[in-house]
């Protein structure tokens, strides 16, 4: 059984935000697979470093767009994506110095995350961004 299926309800409804949302539902799959398979450290550090590197692009193509139409709520917004980047890189360091292991409650707290940004914090950000094109598609 797939560990995190995607949902139609976890469409923000701003294409460029979905897509990277489902991809990053992939790589979260692909780390519980390779965790759950007993895949070797080699393996797993790679998706683990898949997942972080797509992490840090999405966020920055997140962060692009709020300067690009002003967000008013990017402060907080972005500390939270700074606060998950801290986190993993933390993870990351750990398990290539063999400090640390990709556990269910890792990928747990990965999920958990990504679901609750979605619906909470990215919903705000995708409505904002709609107002935006729509207050440029009447000027
Ligand atoms: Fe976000």
């Amino acid at each position: 059984m797939t560990f995190f299926s995607w949902s139609d309800a976890y469409s923000v409804g701003a294409q460029f935000i979905d897509n990277d949302h489902r991809r990053l539902v992939e790589l979260i799959n692909e780390l519980h697979d390779a965790m759950a398979l007993g895949k070797g450290r080699d393996i797993l550090g790679k998706t683990l470093d898949d997942l972080i590197h797509y992490t840090k692009e999405h966020f920055k193509r997140e962060e692009d767009e709020m300067r690009r139409i002003d967000y008013h709520a990017a402060a907080e917004h972005v500390t939270q994506h700074e606060r998950l980047i801290h986190e993993v890189a933390d993870l990351q360091a750990k398990f290539h110095a063999g400090e640390s292991l990709v556990t269910g409650a890792v990928l747990k707290f990965l999920k958990d995350w990504l679901v609750n940004h979605m619906m909470r914090t990215d919903i705000k950000f995708a409505w904002a961004l709609r107002r935006a094109g729509a207050a440029s598609v009447a000027v």
